[in-house]
Formats: structure tokens, C-alpha cells, sequence
């Protein structure tokens, strides 16, 4: 049996962020990994290039049942900080939209920079140990040792992308030590569609565009990509985040365009032309062609124009699902921050015990909030610790 001040299961950005920062704190830590490398997701984020943070991470773009509750975390470690750390390890990056910040190489240079950071504090990153029980105190029996400390850190993530060694283990451990759970589902993932709306979609598969995406109160001008099963792009899963089943959601083909008022106009000006000519100056050609008719202006009267006009400013539909966690960046939902000191992560009704990154109720949007919302409530754990 090994004895450590604190013990963090799993070696992903909030894991061992949260090591740094107990173990730059003098305590002597150990990860504990079942797959045999650390920074599984970071390595295949932002497209290989890791979107590491954004510039401003403010409160609000974050969804969780107890709004409020990261806004203690991302005080103690704010953007600011993660670039402090990325400039220190001489990481080149770039902003790229929207205030998304990027490596200008790789994301393995991130997981390089954890695991520098993590030697330097003497942290010991256990890999490819697999954890049979967690018993109170903590005792973590593994197949490859026994591992005891005062403070245990659960930081093995969400459900999102089981095939590359995502677990449920976070909630299930949470459970058995009688903290709530909210209803946990795949978000930031594309959406999936049946019938009439999947019949326009699938033949424009691959077709991109800029739109404005809404569900509820939430809307978002983003990209968006038609695939073979519906739709997905920054846009779609934005939306997706805040969008429950059976609720409809709106697509605005032709953002800040008054398609009908265009069509309209256009009849007068340009009676010969076909709809479909007209709509290709706001529309791809693909979607015009889709939406449109190969009609006359002239011979199409104006409750049609409006109609069509209508179809694309305000196209109206209920998604039948989504791609499930398979295709999901993040779960939202996860373990009810009410059970949580927000400054510390720390369980109120079990000592010692800590839940930190993707495996509690706070789930960011697209664009490096889900990332900074690891490093900071893995950096609050490590100073509680
Ligand atoms: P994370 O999943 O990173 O780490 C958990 C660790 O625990 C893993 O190493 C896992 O193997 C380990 N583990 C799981 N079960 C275990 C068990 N039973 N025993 C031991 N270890 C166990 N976010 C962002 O801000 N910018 C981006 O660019 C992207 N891009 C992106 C792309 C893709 C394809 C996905 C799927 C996700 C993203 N994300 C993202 C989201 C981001 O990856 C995610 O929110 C964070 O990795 C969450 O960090 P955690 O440390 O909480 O979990």
C-alpha cells in the first residue's frame, strides 16, 4: 500500500492540472490513468490543435443547473493564467475566431506541458492502471497496487466518446458516496432528423453555410454542415447543448437577409428570373436549388415568394435525436454542483472527497470553454486539497 496527501483518478487536462497545482502546493500526489497515456482528449482536440481556452470565459457561457456556481473557480484560474502557463512552455498559438485560442503546432505539446509541469512538481503519473474499488478514507485498489490518501479527486471526465476510454466511473463513484447526479446526455453534438426534413438534407450532405441556429433563447450565428443523418457545424452543436427532445429548433438559412422582402423586390426588378437564380446570390447554389423553383418570378405569386422566403429565414423542424455520445464533444449534466463547495470542489457532505472537469453539472460552449473550465476547477481542487 502506497500512501500519498492526495490521490486524482484520471490523467486528463482537469486531472492533472489539478496535480500541478497540489503538487506545486507540496503535497505529494499520485494520477491514476487506465488507458496507457495521458491526455487522451486533449490529443484529439480542436482537430489535433487543442483549442485550449478562450480569451474571456465569463460565467454565462457555461450551462449547468446552478448557473453561478463556476464563477469561484474560473476566478482562481482564468484564461489569463492557462496562457501565462502555454507562454512559458514556449507554445506558439493563435486566435482564430472568435476569441478560440489554438496551438500554431500540436496538442501534444500540451500534454507535454502538463506532464513537464506535473515532474516539476513532483507528481507520480501512474498509467495504465485500472481502478476494481474505491473504499471510503480513500483506499484506490488498482490491478497494479494500493493507493491511499486523505483526498481523493475524481477527474475522469464524461461519457462522450466511449471508444477512447471515456467512463461512466466519476458519476458511479459519486453515487455510491451518495452525492446527486443531474440527468447527464450528450451535448455539443450533431443533430439527427427523419422523414421530410432528413429527405432535404441528405442530398446536401457535406454542404456548408453560415446560419443562425436557435432553440428556446438560445441562438447561435455560426457555421453549419448538412450531413447524411441531419445536421452539425459550430452552429447546430451549440444549440444541441441546450436542446431537449421533442423541443423544436430554428434554422436561419440566410442570416441578417429578408429573403422574402429580396424575392419580392426581385419580381419587380427581375420578373424573368427563376426563384432559384435569385435565392443562389444569398444561398449555395446546392441549397437554392432545394428550397427554390425553377419559376419564373413573374408567374409565382407572392404568398409563394413568402413562403419560400419563410422556409429559409425561419425553417422550423424537431430534430429526432442526435448522434449520441459516439459523436458528442462533452456530456452535459454530472454530478450536482449543490453537493460541491463552488471555491474548492470539494463533496460538503464527504471530506476529502473532490469532483472536478467534465464529470460535474457544468458543460461549456464550443470554443475552448470546456477546457478552461478543467484547468480552473482542477486548479481550485489542487489548492484544497
Ligand atoms: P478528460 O476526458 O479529458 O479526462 C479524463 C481522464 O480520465 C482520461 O484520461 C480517461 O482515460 C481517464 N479515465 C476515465 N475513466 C477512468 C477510470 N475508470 N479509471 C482511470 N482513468 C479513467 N474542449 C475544448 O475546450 N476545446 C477543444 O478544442 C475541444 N475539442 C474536443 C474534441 C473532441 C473530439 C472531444 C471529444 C472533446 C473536445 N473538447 C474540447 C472537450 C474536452 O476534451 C473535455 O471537456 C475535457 O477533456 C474534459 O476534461 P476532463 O479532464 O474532465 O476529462
Amino acid at each position: 500500500m502506497q500512501t500519498f496527501d492526495a490521490l486524482v483518478i484520471g490523467a486528463g487536462a482537469a486531472g492533472l492540472m489539478c496535480a500541478i497545482s497540489a503538487g506545486r502546493r507540496g503535497r505529494r500526489v499520485a494520477v491514476i490513468e487506465h488507458l496507457d497515456h495521458p491526455g487522451a482528449k486533449i490529443l484529439i482536440s480542436g482537430g489535433g490543435r487543442c483549442n485550449f481556452t478562450n480569451r474571456e470565459a465569463p460565467p454565462d457561457r457555461f450551462l449547468s443547473a446552478n448557473a453561478a456556481f463556476c464563477r469561484s473557480a474560473l476566478s482562481q484560474f482564468t484564461p489569463q493564467d492557462v496562457i501565462d502557463l502555454v507562454n512559458a512552455h514556449g507554445i506558439a498559438w493563435h486566435e482564430k475566431t472568435l476569441g478560440q485560442l489554438f496551438c500554431d503546432g500540436s496538442a501534444r505539446q500540451i500534454v507535454a506541458m502538463l506532464m513537464a509541469e506535473c515532474r516539476d512538481a513532483g507528481v507520480e503519473v501512474l498509467l495504465g492502471h485500472r481502478v476494481t474499488d474505491v473504499a471510503a478514507g480513500f483506499t484506490v485498489t488498482t490491478d497494479r497496487g494500493t493507493f491511499t490518501a486523505p483526498s481523493l479527486v475524481l477527474a475522469t471526465g464524461g461519457l462522450s466518446i466511449p471508444k477512447m476510454g471515456a467512463t461512466g466511473f466519476a458519476i458511479d463513484v459519486a453515487r455510491r458516496f451518495g452525492l446527486p447526479i443531474v440527468p447527464t446526455r450528450p451535448a455539443l453534438v450533431p443533430l439527427t432528423f427523419q422523414g421530410e426534413a432528413l429527405d432535404i438534407m441528405r442530398p446536401l450532405s457535406g454542404l456548408s453555410l453560415e446560419v443562425s441556429a436557435s432553440t428556446g433563447r438560445a441562438a447561435f450565428r455560426e457555421g453549419m454542415v448538412f450531413t447524411h443523418r441531419g445536421v452539425s457545424g459550430p452552429a447546430v452543436l451549440q444549440v444541441s447543448s441546450y436542446w431537449t427532445p421533442g423541443q423544436e429548433i430554428a434554422l436561419d438559412l440566410a442570416p441578417g437577409i429578408d429573403v422574402t422582402a429580396g424575392l419580392l423586390a426581385a419580381k419587380h426588378s427581375r420578373p424573368k428570373a427563376q426563384a432559384t437564380t435569385v435565392l443562389g446570390g444569398v444561398l449555395p447554389g446546392r441549397l437554392a436549388e432545394v428550397l427554390g423553383a425553377a419559376t419564373r418570378l413573374a408567374d409565382m405569386p407572392d404568398r409563394d415568394l413568402a413562403r419560400i422566403g419563410a422556409a429559409i429565414n425561419a425553417w422550423r423542424l424537431v430534430p429526432s435525436g442526435t448522434e449520441g455520445y459516439a459523436k458528442a464533444e462533452v456530456m452535459a449534466g454530472g454530478v450536482d454542483t449543490r453537493a460541491l463547495s463552488q471555491r474548492s470542489l470539494e463533496a460538503r457532505a464527504v471530506p476529502g472527497l473532490f469532483v472536478v472537469g467534465e464529470a460535474v453539472d457544468v458543460t461549456g460552449w464550443l470554443g475552448g470553454y470546456n477546457f478552461q473550465w478543467a484547468w480552473s476547477s482542477g486548479w481550485a481542487a489542487g489548492q484544497a486539497v
